[in-house]
C-alpha cells in the first residue's frame, strides 16, 4: 500500500526518486508526487494515474533533495489534491506518508486550521509536525507521539531539511552512490547498494551531511547495524508482456530453486518450533490463506492436527491457544497489516511463531523472528501466482522435514520439478468462459481450496463475479443459481473424491448448467487435462490453468492483469 522513495545528495533527486516510485507502483498506483527544493524553495508536483503522467510534469527538474510517494487511496478519493506530498499549512513542511493515522479526526479538530486542502490523514499529521517546536527531527518524534496508528514517514522542509519516522509500515535507508535514498522496499536499492539499514518501529533519521543519524522515539541518538542487500536474481526473470504471465511462466524455475534451497534441510534445522507440534495453525489473507488452507491439509496428513485462519477473523475470535503448537504466518510480503498484528498478538503470548514468506526483510520477519522463506524472486503484479505456488510447496516441503519422509520422496519431487507442466488454457475455451454471466469453481478438499484460488483469481483481476464452493455444498443451496447463463468449473485430482464430484456435474448438466472439467482423470465431461503426479503435489499442477484463465479472460476484456482496480499489493491497513 502507498510506495515511499526519497533522495538527497550530490545527485538528481527528482530523477531518482521517479525512478524509484516507478519500481514501488505495485505498492499503490491511484496517483503520486514528489516535493523538492529548487531556488531554496520547497515545491511539490503531483499528477493522477500511473507515475509515467507524473514523469511528463517533472522530467526537467533538477533538485539534489526530493521525496516522492505513489498511493493507494485510503482516506480521500482518488485526486490530485489527495494524492502526497502533502503540504503543512505555511507550505514549509512537505510530508509523504504510508499507513494510517487512526486518530486523524480528533487530531484535525485540535488543530483549528479552517483551510484543508484534502481530506487525508496525512495532511492531519504534516499539521501536527508543523505545529510542534524544535528542530524537524525534535517535530517529528512529538507529533509522532500524539498519532495513534501507522506510519513510514519522509519529511522535508524548505531549508531542506529530511527526516524520517517509521511505525508498522516499512522503511529503509542506505547510502547510494553520491548521496542517501529512503525507500518502503529494499528492491529499489538493488543495484544502487550493498548495505541498508531498516528503521524499526517508533525509529527516527535524520540525513545530514551525507550522513544517517538513528533515533529512538526519546530523541535519543542509536547506532544501527546494516544489513546485506539481497541479490534479486534478475537473470532468471521472464519477460513478457505482464508481470502478470511472466510471474506463472517462471512457476517451474522458482519450484526447482526453492527445492535446492531447502533440499539439505539446513533451513528447516535452523527455525526453532516444538519437536513434534501438537498442532500447528497457519494465519493469512486471501491468497496466502489459500496457501494456509493447502499447508493444513499436507500437516493433517501427516497426522498433525492443523488448521488455517484468515488473520483478520483470527484476530478478534476467540481461539484457544496452545503452548505446544506451532503458529505458522504465510505472507508473500511480511507487511499484511492483519497478519502482522495476529503474529504480535501472539508473539506477545509467548506463541511459537513461525513467518513464512518471500520478502527477507520484512516486518512479520522481524517480529515472528523465525523464518522460512521462500524464493519465487519479487513478485510485482497484484495478482500471486508463482509466489503462491511457492508457499504451497514449501508447506509441503516442510511436512515431509517434520515426518521424517523429506529423503524418501527426493526422486518423487525431482521427477516432478523436471517434468512440472505449465499447462495453459486453449483460446477457444477461454472465449467459450467469458461469456458466461456466473463462473462457479468447485472441488472437493484440496481441489476445493484449488478452486477458491482460481475464483479469486479471476475476480481480482477479470471484474467477474465469481465464487467457488465446495462441491458437496452445491445442492445445498447454490444450485438454486445454475441455468443457462453458469458455467461451473471443476477441479478434480483425487482418486477418492472422483466419483461424487462428477455426480454433483451431472446435477449442473440437468440444470443447463455448462461443466469444464480440470482433471487428470478419464472423463467424458468437457474437460482440460493435466497430467498425474503424486496427489500431494496436484495442487501444484491443476492451480497453473486456472491462473491462466484468469489472465486471458482479463486480456480479453482489455485489463491490466497487473494493476487491478481498487486493489494494492501489500495491504497495510487493517
Ligand atoms: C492475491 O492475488 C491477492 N492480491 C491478495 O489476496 C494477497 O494474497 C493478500 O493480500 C495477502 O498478501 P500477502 O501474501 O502479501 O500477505
Amino acid at each position: 500500500m502507498c510506495g515511499i522513495c526519497a533522495c538527497t545528495g550530490n545527485l538528481n533527486a527528482v530523477k531518482l526518486v521517479t525512478e524509484g516510485l516507478k519500481i514501488l507502483e505495485y505498492r499503490g498506483y491511484d496517483s503520486a508526487g514528489v516535493a523538492y527544493i529548487e531556488n531554496e524553495n520547497l515545491k511539490v508536483e503531483k499528477a493522477v494515474g500511473e507515475i509515467c503522467n507524473l514523469e511528463k510534469k517533472v522530467e526537467n527538474l533538477v533538485s539534489f533533495t526530493a521525496i516522492g510517494h505513489t498511493r493507494w487511496a485510503t482516506h480521500g478519493g482518488v485526486t490530485e489534491n489527495n494524492a502526497h506530498p502533502h503540504f503543512s499549512f505555511s507550505k514549509n513542511i512537505a510530508m509523504v506518508h504510508n499507513g494510517i493515522v487512526e486518530n486523524y479526526k480528533e487530531l484535525k479538530e485540535k488543530l483549528e486550521i479552517d483551510t484543508w486542502r484534502s481530506q487525508t490523514d496525512t495532511e492531519v499529521f504534516v499539521n501536527l509536525v508543523e505545529k510542534e517546536n524544535g528542530t524537524l527531527l525534535e517535530k517529528i518524534i512529538s507529533a509522532s507521539r500524539k498519532v495513534i496508528g501507522s506510519f513510514a514517514v519522509a519529511i522535508l522542509d524548505e531549508k531542506g531539511n529530511l527526516v524520517l519516522g517509521k511505525r508498522e509500515s516499512p522503511l529503509y535507508v542506505a547510502k547510494i552512490k553520491n548521496g542517501i535514498m529512503a525507500v518502503s522496499d529494499t528492491y529499489v536499492l538493488s543495484g544502487l547498494t550493498e548495505n541498508f539499514y531498516t528503521l524499526g518501529d517508533n525509529e527516527f533519521a535524520e540525513i545530514k551531511n551525507d550522513e544517517i543519524y538513528f533515533y529512538d522515539k526519546n530523541g535519543k541518538k542509536i547506532i544501527k547495524n546494516s544489513e546485506k542487500m539481497q541479490k534479486f536474481d534478475k537473470k532468471s526473470t521472464i519477460f513478457e508482456k505482464t508481470h502478470m504471465k511472466s510471474e506463472i511462466l517462471e512457476t517451474k524455475n522458482i519450484l526447482k530453486t526453492t527445492y535446492k534451497n531447502y533440499q539439505d534441510g539446513n533451513l528447516f534445522s535452523q527455525i526453532i518450533f516444538p519437536n513434534r507440534p501438537k498442532e500447528i495453525n497457519l494465519i493469512a489473507c486471501g491468497t496466502a490463506y489459500h496457501s494456509a488452507l493447502q499447508g493444513a491439509e499436507y500437516f493433517k496428513k501427516i497426522g498433525i492436527p492443523s488448521h488455517a485462519y484468515i488473520a483478520s477473523e483470527f484476530r478478534y475470535g476467540n481461539e484457544i491457544l496452545n503452548k505446544n503448537a506451532l503458529y505458522i504466518f504465510v505472507s508473500q510480503s511480511g507487511e499484511t497489516a492483519d497478519t502482522i498484528a495476529c503474529a504480535k498478538m501472539l508473539k506477545e503470548k509467548k506463541m511459537c511463531c513461525l513467518a513464512l514468506t518471500n520478502t527477507p526483510n520484512s516486518y512479520l520477519n522481524q517480529i515472528c523472528g523465525n523464518v522460512l522463506p521462500t524464493f519465487a524472486g519479487k513478485e510485482i503484479a497484484v495478482a500471486s501466482t508463482k509466489a503462491y505456488s511457492c508457499q504451497v510447496f514449501v508447506l509441503y516441503l516442510f511436512s515431509l522435514y517434520i515426518s521424517g519422509k523429506f529423503q524418501e520422496k527426493e526422486k518423487e519431487i525431482e521427477n516432478f520439478l523436471v517434468k512440472f507442466p505449465l499447462v495453459d488454457i486453449d483460446k477457444n475455451v477461454v472465449d467459450k468462459i467469458s461469456k458466461f454471466e456466473k463462473i462457479f469453481f468447485i472441488g472437493r478438499r484440496q481441489d476445493y481450496i484449488t478452486a477458491l484460488e482460481s475464483s479469486l483469481k479471476l475476480k481480482e483481476i477479470t471484474y467477474i463475479n465469481s465464487f467457488a464452493i465446495a462441491s458437496g455444498e452445491l445442492k445445498h443451496g447454490t444450485l438454486a443459481l445454475i441455468d443457462e447463463k453458469s458455467i461451473v468449473i471443476a477441479i478434480c485430482t483425487e482418486e477418492k473424491t472422483k466419483e461424487k464430484l462428477f455426480s454433483n456435474l451431472e446435477e449442473v448438466k440437468a440444470r443447463n448448467g455448462s461443466v469444464l472439467l480440470v482433471t487428470n482423470f478419464e472423463t467424458n465431461f468437457d474437460n482440460l487435462k493435466i497430467p498425474t503426479f503424486p496427489p500431494s503435489l496436484m495442487p501444484l499442477v491443476s492451480i497453473i490453468p486456472m491462473q491462466f484463465l484468469a489472465l486471458h479472460i482479463c486480456e480479453k476484456l482489455g485489463y491490466n492483469p497487473d494493476k487491478p482496480k481498487n486493489l494494492a499489493k501489500s495491504v497495510t491497513v487493517e
